[in-house]
């Protein structure tokens, strides 16, 4: 269980205005955090509807509200919330939608999921473990150009080509197949350690890249302004700046949609859920 506080909680519910007896979507469950707090506030007559990609996230719903009469939970990626709306007949009729961006606490912490740099465990990254490949077997093949485009464009890494040249070098002599392993090549190339760790960046490209996580989103916030009742808010969590820039023209270019409201993360934030020091929340509403 996430012993943190849900990123942004209390911005979250004024975003989403939750009103007793709607229809809601918590489009990246968790640990469900945020769909506590939008049960407590919708009551019986009301329906939320959790969707995650990953199956012990999945698991957690079923366990932790798998008996309430007003919740239910997919497994799938959040663009084909389309097609749960088609078949439940709820088209157009949707309250809110929201979307708390990029990977849990607990894929973090767990070892096993190969997420971090700071707990060793095989090289994998993958939020839905049924689809595409682990990075180990991507990084097993992929040119030194393709890794240095990846760690360039979801990383913002300046350092990508020296990385990827090392990565290259050093799977020559032995596979790369656990985080430990990729993070101490990356803190060799880049030298000294700072506050930061230097692997940081190349983790973040790579876990975006093999999760489509930028294509995913784009898809999800077309779905999602689709479904929407009139007055319905659209509310995004994103925590770095390529998916914020995504979130931020998307409400800007959709005539439809009505920009409500724009959080950027302060110290209190960051104290209740480090993981929200980089966080930014917009929330829409589709115009009447
Ligand atoms: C930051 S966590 C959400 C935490 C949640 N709000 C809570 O309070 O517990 C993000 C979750 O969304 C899921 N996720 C990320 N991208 C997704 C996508 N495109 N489709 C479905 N689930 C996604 C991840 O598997 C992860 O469980």
């Amino acid at each position: 269980m996430d012993s943190h506080r849900p990123v942004m909680l209390e911005e979250a519910l004024a975003g989403l205005a939750v009103r007793p007896g709607g229809c809601y979507i918590d489009a990246t469950f968790g640990r469900g955090g945020h769909a506590a707090a939008i049960l407590e506030q919708l009551g019986d007559g009301g329906w939320l509807q959790g969707f995650d990609q990953d199956p012990e996230a999945v698991a957690t719903a079923r366990t932790r509200f798998g008996d309430a009469p007003n919740f239910g939970i997919r497994y799938a990626r959040f663009d084909a919330l389309g097609e749960w709306v088609v078949e439940t007949d709820r088209v157009g009729a949707v309250d809110g939608v929201l979307m708390d961006l990029g990977v849990s606490s607990p894929q973090l912490d767990n070892a096993a999921r190969g997420f971090s740099f700071q707990h060793d465990g095989p090289l994998d990254m993958r939020m839905d473990p049924e689809r595409g490949e682990p990075v180990a077997d991507w990084l097993s093949r992929a040119s030194a150009e393709e890794i240095a485009d990846v760690l360039y464009i979801y990383g913002e890494e300046r350092a990508s080509r020296r990385i990827a040249r090392a990565i290259v070098a050093a799977r020559v002599e032995t596979p790369i197949t656990t985080t430990g392993q990729l993070a101490e090549i990356v803190r060799r190339t880049m030298g000294r350690r700072g506050r930061i760790h230097p692997a940081t960046r190349s983790f973040q490209a790579l876990r975006i890249f093999i999760n489509d996580e930028l294509g995913a989103l784009e898809a999800g916030l077309a779905r999602a302004a689709e479904i929407l009742a009139p007055g319905g808010r659209l509310v995004v969590i994103s925590f770095h700046s390529l998916e914020d820039r995504i979130v931020k023209r998307f409400i800007r270019d959709a005539s439809q949609l009505k920009a409500v409201q724009r959080v950027l993360a302060d110290e209190q934030h960051a104290r209740d859920n480090p993981r929200a020091r980089s966080a930014v929340l917009r929330a829409a509403e589709l115009r009447a």
